[in-house]
């Protein structure tokens, strides 16, 4: 006895399936060729050998008296004049179904089993889905944040759509104060009717999120927060209209401008090698006094400025990169979140921003930022 799978019928146990005569030319044909795909279907499953593949065929797709032919024979030469073209078309489209399934059936394993189901093989291997790999941005925000969850930080998040409150009031931009013309903002429209602190714009930076988590959370604290920000740039090889951020705040009591220096140089040596020198240089940011470039000797060139007797171009020849924004919390940042624990008079912290988006470039040898987000697999699948 051969085994066979529950919906295969041996061939010859099916009531044979002949073509009928038919009584009209549309309603009934189209009965008929339901009837005839149907008839066919099932045979196909029931075919578990070679033997039964070819009488199967045979009895389909023989010339001299297989079905096809008795349709041919049976339904358009016997249609009338007027019904001919309509008809015509509908067997010509019933023929090509019956032998392409037909043609698709294989016979059964070698066990004996039928393996076709009408016209699928299903010893075809399968669809590969390709699984996909972390975006080179994303990857580098990750290293990132767990270069400082190591040191014990925890991650912060907040919304991409904030209020002037959250993005420039409390972190010490007041209103009207030129500092914030550097943050080309996009704002959301039809908001007059608001109060100004209150009106939505898409955040800047990642910075508000330091407002919002000390207001949740009382100090000590030592936050991550990696995430999304906009800016009204035009787009081009080194701009982004939207770009990442990650940003990280520590406050407790006797926090030094030492302890900044310390945390972030350790960070740089993880994150770009352990031979890395940092080198601060003086700036302004309204939320941190006093405030700080961060610059990283240039991993590429070395620090040398020269690749052979090519200038390096990642840091225009200074042997220097500039990695981030940083500086001690201002009081008045403190201020706002006074209420929560943090009396500016009893507790001290230090602040830092830098790009993903251009860490990302720098580490992967990218040339335009563009690439990051056009979403062609051929870019990023070298990053799989
Ligand atoms: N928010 C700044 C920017 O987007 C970056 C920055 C600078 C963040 C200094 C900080 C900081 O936390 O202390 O340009």
């Amino acid at each position: 006895m051969q085994m066979r799978l529950p919906y295969s019928v041996p061939l010859f146990d099916l009531p044979m399936y002949s073509v009928s005569k038919l009584t009209d030319y549309s309603a009934a044909l189209a009965a008929a060729a339901e009837e005839c795909i149907r008839a066919c279907e099932a045979e196909a499953r029931s075919v578990s050998d070679e033997t039964e593949l070819k009488l199967f065929r045979d009895r389909w797709l023989g010339r001299k008296s297989g079905i096809l032919t008795q349709i041919n024979e049976l339904w358009l030469k016997d249609a009338p004049k007027d019904a001919k073209r309509e008809v015509g078309i509908r067997v010509n489209e019933l023929k090509a179904r019956i032998q392409k399934l037909v043609e698709g059936t294989r016979a059964g394993g070698t066990d004996g089993r039928a393996t076709t189901v009408a016209g699928v093989d299903i010893t075809l291997p399968g669809i590969r889905r390709s699984i996909g790999a972390e975006h080179p941005v994303l990857k580098t925000m990750n290293e990132i944040v767990s270069v400082f969850q190591k040191l014990g930080y925890s991650v912060a998040k907040g919304p991409v759509v904030e209020t002037d409150y959250y993005n420039f009031e409390a972190l010490n931009f007041p209103p009207n104060h030129p500092a914030r013309d550097t943050q080309d903002t996009l704002f959301i429209a039809g908001q007059a009717a608001k109060p100004p602190r209150e009106r939505l714009l898409l955040r800047t930076h990642t910075s508000p999120v330091q407002i919002r988590t000390m207001e949740k959370m009382r100090p000590p604290i030592r936050i991550v927060i990696p995430g999304q920000v906009h800016r009204n740039d035009p787009p081009d090889a080194s701009h982004s209209p939207m770009f990442h951020q990650v940003e990280g705040l520590a406050v407790d009591t006797d926090i030094t401008f030492s302890d900044l220096k310390g945390t972030l140089d350790h960070a740089m040596k993880a994150l770009f090698g352990s031979s890395v020198k940092t080198h601060f240089r003086p700036s302004f940011f309204p939320f941190t006094e006093p405030s700080a470039e961060m610059f990283v000797s240039c991993f590429i060139c070395g620090g040398s400025g020269k690749r052979g007797a090519e200038p390096c171009r990642p840091c225009k020849q200074t042997g220097w990169i500039e990695i981030l924004g940083c500086g001690m919390v201002d009081p008045n940042v403190f201020d706002f979140v006074k209420d929560n624990g943090y009396d500016p008079r009893r507790v001290s912290g230090f602040a830092f921003g830098m790009g993903a988006d251009r860490i990302a470039l720098l580490k992967y040898g990218v040339d335009d930022i563009q690439l990051f987000f056009q979403g062609d697999v051929r870019f990023l699948q070298q990053f799989a």
